[in-house]
């Protein structure tokens, strides 16, 4: 496919060398067209590098070429990132004053604007009727992420990564009407890994989660173009890039987190391996064994109950933008002679009160490690059990597309 890569003159525009690495690695032909101010944050040398193409960002250059005709001409496809409020408003207008505005105003093809701004400046309202113009013309225009900026602001403004602007511009020239990405401008918190909790300075408590399935949560929800939040117990595997990481030990500190988080979250996931019991005492210093003293014994006492928390938290709130918030859980059952994984995991969905819930069957499989997994998605909702299964990425794309099913099609609590 042949692309156009307009680059505004955003901070941003450095994250596009990773979207223009996307696109080449993808086997695509781009031509990235930089603005003048564009220029002033990644250098030309740097595009011509990476697309294998001279760049310019002027009419005048390479004239006998018309290129300020042919480039847009010939594009499959032309995205626009960082799409700053300046080239939103020059678009919408028609304006034809740089090569950029010259191509966009010949596309034939699909045209993706991906926007990153200040807050301030997403939400004026004549960036607002900027938008609405582009859109009521068939253009299609991201919503921005959610989270920090450049300076100690944040807010809906940042780029999407540049996974979910390539997700979105594929989908766009598949034809599909899909291209708003489903968790686009949504915030989606996720706890992953599993807690440790400490008996003295040196030991733990702990339990076998990975993380694996976590993380490709968080990697899923980000590609589906959420902001994401990571809430990190104890992981064997890295955090993926493009999310926030929020480092926790113990369950009361991921408690403490995740009801942080929860308050501007959209959606929470809770895949964290959560000990249900803590030791009732720390000790200070290292637990010695002594011949002349009885050997210890360890009493525990309850952690909360995070989910179910969050549960309550959501319905006792005032505003009906945190009540329609949507709370996923995650289980591990086992069948026995008084009932069926399935009987039992319903029952925990009723008991924990969250909207979905995603069961694992132990026992047939390991689940704890290994990269595959086989889960079926009970909803509160009442509808049909659904069943996913295959890698741990692959489980996580259904659960995410479930979500984003869930929060665009049914209706939120009232
Ligand atoms: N969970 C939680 N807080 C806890 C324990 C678990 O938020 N203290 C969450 C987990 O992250 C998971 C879900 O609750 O999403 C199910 O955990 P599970 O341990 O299976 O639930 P329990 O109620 O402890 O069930 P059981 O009685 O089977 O142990």
């Amino acid at each position: 496919m042949r692309i156009v890569l307009g680059v505004g003159g955003g901070i941003a525009a450095y994250k596009v060398a990773s979207l223009l690495r996307l696109f080449t690695e993808a086997g695509h032909d781009v031509t990235v067209i930089p603005t003048e101010a564009a220029t002033r944050f990644v250098g030309v040398a740097t595009w011509e590098a990476l697309s294998g193409h001279p760049v310019s960002n002027s009419v005048f250059d390479d004239v006998h070429q018309v290129n300020h005709v042919r480039l847009g001409h010939e594009a499959d496809l032309i995205v626009v990132a960082p799409a700053t409020a300046d080239l939103l408003a020059r678009a919408a207008t028609g304006q034809a004053n740089d090569l950029l505005t010259n191509t966009l105003l010949m596309a034939s093809g699909p045209v993706l604007f991906a926007p990153a701004m200040h807050t301030e400046m997403w939400q004026h309202a004549a960036t607002r009727a900027n938008v609405e113009t582009l859109r009521g013309r068939g253009v299609a225009v991201l919503e921005p992420a959610s989270g920090r900026l450049t300076g100690s602001d944040s807010g809906p403004g940042r780029l999407p990564e540049p996974e979910a602007i390539f997700d979105a511009a594929i989908a766009l020239t598949q034809g599909s009407s899909d291209y708003q990405l489903p968790l686009a401008g949504k915030t989606v918190t996720i706890s992953a890994g599993g807690t440790r909790e400490p008996l003295d300075p040196v030991r733990f408590l702990g339990n076998r989660s990975s993380g694996k399935q976590g993380v490709a949560l968080a990697v899923a929800a980000r590609n589906a173009g959420a902001t994401v939040r990571l809430l990190a117990a104890h992981m064997e595997v890295p955090a993926p890039a493009g999310v926030e990481v929020v480092a926790v030990e113990t369950a009361l500190q991921l408690r403490e987190a995740a009801l942080a988080a929860a308050a501007d979250s959209d959606v929470v996931i809770m895949a964290a391996a959560v000990a249900d019991f803590r030791p009732a005492e720390i000790s200070g210093t290292k637990i010695k064994k002594r011949d002349d003293a009885a050997d210890p014994v360890i009493s525990l006492v309850r952690n909360p109950d995070i989910l179910h928390e969050l549960v309550e938290l959501r319905d006792a709130a005032a505003n009906q933008l945190r009540r329609s918030q949507l709370i996923v859980g995650f289980a591990a059952e086992t069948g026995d002679g008084e009932g069926d994984v399935l009987a039992y995991a319903e029952a925990k969905l009723r008991r924990k009160g969250c909207d979905l819930l995603v069961v694992n069957h132990v026992g047939t499989d390991k689940v704890f490690g290994q990269d595959t997994n086989a889960v079926v998605i009970l909803s509160r909702s009442g509808s049909e059990p659904q069943e996913a299964s295959g890698t741990k990425t692959e489980v996580s794309a259904a659960v995410i597309n479930r979500i984003g099913y869930e929060l665009n099609h049914v209706s939120p609590r009232a």
